[in-house]
């Protein structure tokens, strides 16, 4: 039996993804960023941050797998989807939903690193440091959480759980 416990409610996301989109437009005032989202968790963190960034904004999605079914990473990380457009001397923002052991960010960052773009930040709505495996710079944190496995907003559990407005922990007996 799984359990569903609230551990972010949709009204706290909403208010700090619109302090994240103001603090975003005001390193960026020019414009254009490329928002550059991880398929599939990021997409509804990506929908609701663009919406909270009052500059213009490019939308981009990048597809990488590494966890499998399970709730912990299988540590092998591949390209699924790559971008459509060249992103050289563009400012870019990886929109990620969740940092965890940030294996997944490593693997990413260094393959932006090789199209040539002028700058590249990431922004995760959530950040579970606790577990991180490899140092990565996260410039826009939505929430630091402990260590456990969450659900909803975007993020799932072997593909289930994505439209939950609210993030929550996700317990059950196995
Ligand atoms: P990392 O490579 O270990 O940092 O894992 C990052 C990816 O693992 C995220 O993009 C999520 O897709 C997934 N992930 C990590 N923790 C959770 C969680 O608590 N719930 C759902 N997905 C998670
Ligand atoms: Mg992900």
């Amino acid at each position: 039996m799984s359990s569903l416990r609230v551990l972010i409610s949709s009204d706290q996301i909403r208010s700090r993804i619109r302090e994240i989109g103001v603090e975003i437009a005001h390193d960026y005032p020019e414009g254009p960023v490329y928002l550059i989202a991880i398929l599939k968790g990021a997409f509804i963190f990506l929908a609701d941050l663009a919406r909270a960034m009052p500059t213009p904004s490019r939308i981009e999605f990048i597809g990488i797998s590494s966890y499998g079914k399970g709730k912990t990473s299988s540590g092998e990380v591949k390209l699924t989807k790559d971008l459509d457009v060249s992103i050289e001397g563009h400012d870019v923002v990886v929109v990620e939903d969740i940092v965890d052991s940030g294996v997944t960010l490593t693997y990413l960052l260094k393959v932006l690193a090789q199209r040539r773009p002028k700058s590249v930040r990431v922004a995760a709505l959530l950040d579970k440091p606790d577990r991180r495996m490899r140092p990565v710079r996260v410039d826009y944190v939505g929430f630091s959480i402990p260590d456990e496995f969450v659900v909803g907003y975007g993020l799932d559990y072997a593909e289930d759980y994505r439209n939950l407005p609210d993030i929550c922990v996700l317990s059950d007996a196995n």
